[in-house]
């Protein structure tokens, strides 16, 4: 049995197997709708933290497969508090056929995963976003029809986001450039789970302070929230620190013509990044977002059928 917790634990291979999928059922969706390979089959959502995209693209994801979802907000179960996080694996085992759990700190959704009978899908953690990451190679795939050579420009935290990110690109031969104020770049832990595939694929890592570094030659920007979740006490600090770490027409126009602008969501407009670009000609935001749906019924019909 598989869980999709961090992509260091998938091969380059398999991962992009579950990109093919991803395009296979989205056409199938479009034209008539997906079989029901999930017919029956409950996914349990635990969700410690707020969610618009994971939430929905799960549940709908599911339905359109056949089977079913159950919202568990952190007021109904309280992982960990109200009962172990082990305890609640193995009830949950018991029940549904697959758990999705967004969490505070990455240990818990590893714990989930060590009891768990059924496979675990890492909905977000502090450390890590491995859904994000794989739609959003989804989305540059589509966009370029290549993800090899392709560099990405990262501009802000070296957050759970970036750190996926970084993972992802390592898998495909890209170049991933991210640049961040001192004291908030992406852990040398993150690019370590990187590595031994980034030099199977020929992947390159580059870290800056000046965001015009990084996005010099870069096919893909790509930003994210100044205050992730939890967070939420750091709030001046960081809004000072990231003064000027915003994708903005200024710096897009650094970048290549070509070069498609991503955000993960929820965005902070006049923060990480502007209106006329988050709106603008090359953004591919909503899209993205739409692929949440997309990659997570190939993750789901993998995991689970
Ligand atoms: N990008 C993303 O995971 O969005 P939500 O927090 O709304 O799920
Ligand atoms: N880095 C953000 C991502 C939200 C999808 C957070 O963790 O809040």
């Amino acid at each position: 049995m598989k869980d999709f917790i961090t992509l260091s634990d998938w091969a380059s291979e398999e991962l992009w197997q579950l990109i093919q999928l991803a395009v296979e059922l989205k056409h199938e969706w479009r034209t008539g709708g997906n079989k029901p390979v999930l017919k029956d089959k409950i996914l349990g959502m635990v969700f410690q933290k707020p969610s618009l995209r994971t939430r929905v693209s799960f549940e709908v994801g599911m339905k359109h497969l056949g089977g079913h979802a159950i919202m568990l907000g952190p007021d109904e179960i309280g992982l960990g508090k109200r009962e172990s996080i082990a305890d609640v694996a193995r009830v949950l085992s018991g029940y549904v056929q697959g758990i999705m759990a967004r969490v505070f700190d990455h240990y818990h959704v590893e714990e989930l995963a060590k009891w768990a009978n059924v496979p675990v899908i890492n909905g977000l953690s502090d450390a890590e976003h491995p859904c994000q990451a794989l739609g959003d190679l989804l989305t540059i795939y589509e966009q370029f029809g290549r993800l090899e050579g392709l560099k990405i420009a990262y501009v802000g935290d070296g957050n759970n986001v970036a750190s996926s990110l970084a993972q992802a690109a390592g898998h495909f031969g890209m170049h991933f450039a991210i640049a961040s104020p001192a004291g908030y770049s992406l852990s040398e832990d993150a690019f370590e789970e990187a590595r031994p595939f980034a030099e199977a694929s020929g992947a390159t890592f580059e870290m800056f302070h000046e965001p015009q570094a990084a996005v010099k030659d870069a096919d893909v920007l790509y930003t994210d929230t100044w205050v992730s979740m939890g967070q939420e006490a750091e709030y001046e600090q960081r809004e000072a620190a990231f003064a000027g770490y915003q994708i903005n027409s200024d710096l897009l126009r650094q970048a290549k013509r070509e070069a498609i602008v991503l955000h993960c969501l929820p965005a902070h407009r006049g923060q990480e990044i502007t209106d006329d670009v988050a709106d603008g000609k090359q953004s591919a935001i909503f899209p993205q977002a739409e692929n949440r749906l997309h990659i997570q019924k190939a993750i789901l019909v993998k995991l689970m059928s």
